[in-house]
C-alpha cells in the first residue's frame, strides 16, 4: 500500500485529504492519505524519517513550506523561484521537493480565462507574502513585461521586486486603484476577504479595457472583491481551481497517475466549504 500525507501546524483545516481521497477511489488505488499535524521543530527530522514512516512523500502547508525547501535533497525549479516548498516525495533515496502553486494557478486562470494574457498590459498582484511570489514567477514565466506589486508593508513588495528584477516593481497599497487602472489582470493574494471579512477595496468601475479579476481565497468561494469584479463585468477566476489543479502534481509523484480535476471533485470541495 502506498501511503502519503499533509503535514502543517495547525493542520486541522486542510481539505486536501479530500482531493486526494476522491482520486484514490477514483483511480482504484491500495492508498492513504492523512492529515499529521507537524511542529515546525519537528518538521525537518518528520521529512527526513518519510521511509521509516512508510510514505512515499507529502504536501507541505504554512508554516512549514520553508523548512520542506531548506531540508530537502534535490529542489526543482519551481520550488527555487519561490523559495519554499509544498510538494516532497523520494526519488532514488533523496528527499526532491517542489512548489506546485505556480502551476495550480496559472492552469486555473488559462481555463478560467483563455484570453488573460496581454503582453502589452500590466498585470497588478495584491499582497506579497508567498502566494504572491508563487503567482509572479508565474506571470513572469508566461512573458508579461510589467507586473506590480501592490503591499501594506511597502517594504515586503520591494524584496519581491528585487528579487525577480526590473520587469517587477513595488507599489504602495495606497496606490492601488492607480496600478490597478490600464491592468489586465488583478491578483488578490492578500487574506483579504478569507472567511468573508474585508476586501481590497478595488474601484472596478475605472478600469480601462478587458480586464481579469482572480482571488486566491477560496472561502466563501466569491469573495466579495470577485463579486465586485463580477457586478463591473470582469472575468472572474475564483482561488478553488488553484487548489485543486496544485495537487496534481504530488498524487502523480506519490501514487503514478496523473490525476484529473473533474467537475465531480471541484463540487465534493465547493459541497464542504458550503458546510461551515
Ligand atoms: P501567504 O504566504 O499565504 O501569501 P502571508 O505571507 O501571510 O500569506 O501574506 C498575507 C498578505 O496579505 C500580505 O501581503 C499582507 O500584507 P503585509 O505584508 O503588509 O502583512 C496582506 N494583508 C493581510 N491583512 C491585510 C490588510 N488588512 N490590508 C492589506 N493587506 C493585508
Amino acid at each position: 500500500m502506498k501511503r502519503a500525507c499533509v503535514i502543517g501546524w495547525p493542520i486541522g483545516h486542510s481539505r486536501s485529504p479530500l482531493i486526494h481521497g476522491y482520486w484514490l477511489r477514483r483511480y482504484g488505488i491500495d492508498g492513504t492519505y492523512t492529515k499529521e499535524a507537524v511542529k515546525p521543530e519537528a518538521a525537518a527530522q518528520f521529512l527526513r524519517t518519510l521511509n521509516l514512516r512508510g510514505l512515499a512523500g507529502c504536501n507541505v502547508t504554512v508554516p512549514l513550506k520553508e523548512i520542506a525547501f531548506a531540508t530537502a535533497d534535490h529542489r526543482e525549479d519551481s520550488a527555487v523561484a519561490v523559495g519554499a516548498a509544498n510538494t516532497v516525495w523520494l526519488e532514488d533515496g533523496r528527499l526532491c521537493c517542489a512548489n506546485t502553486d505556480t502551476y495550480g494557478f496559472m492552469t486555473h486562470l488559462s481555463q478560467s480565462a483563455p484570453s488573460w494574457r496581454q503582453t502589452d498590459r500590466a498585470v497588478v498582484i495584491l499582497g506579497a507574502g508567498g502566494a504572491a511570489r508563487a503567482i509572479v514567477h508565474g506571470i513572469l514565466a508566461a512573458g508579461i513585461g510589467e507586473v506590480r506589486v501592490v503591499n501594506r508593508t511597502l517594504d515586503r513588495a520591494a524584496g519581491l521586486a528585487a528579487y525577480f528584477g526590473s520587469n517587477v516593481n513595488a507599489w504602495p497599497w495606497e496606490e492601488r486603484n492607480r496600478a490597478c487602472r490600464d491592468a489586465s489582470v488583478i491578483v488578490n493574494t492578500t487574506t483579504l476577504g478569507m472567511k468573508g471579512e474585508g476586501d481590497p477595496g478595488i474601484d472596478f468601475s475605472s478600469l480601462q479595457g478587458k480586464v481579469v479579476a482572480a482571488d486566491i481565497v477560496y472561502v466563501p468561494l466569491e469573495t466579495a472583491f470577485l463579486r465586485k469584479a463580477k457586478a463591473a463585468r470582469l472575468t472572474t477566476v475564483d482561488g478553488l481551481g488553484m487548489l485543486l489543479h496544485q495537487a496534481v502534481r504530488g498524487f502523480e509523484k506519490w501514487f503514478g497517475v496523473r490525476p484529473e480535476v473533474t467537475t465531480e471533485l471541484r463540487d465534493l470541495i465547493v459541497a464542504d466549504i458550503g458546510r461551515l
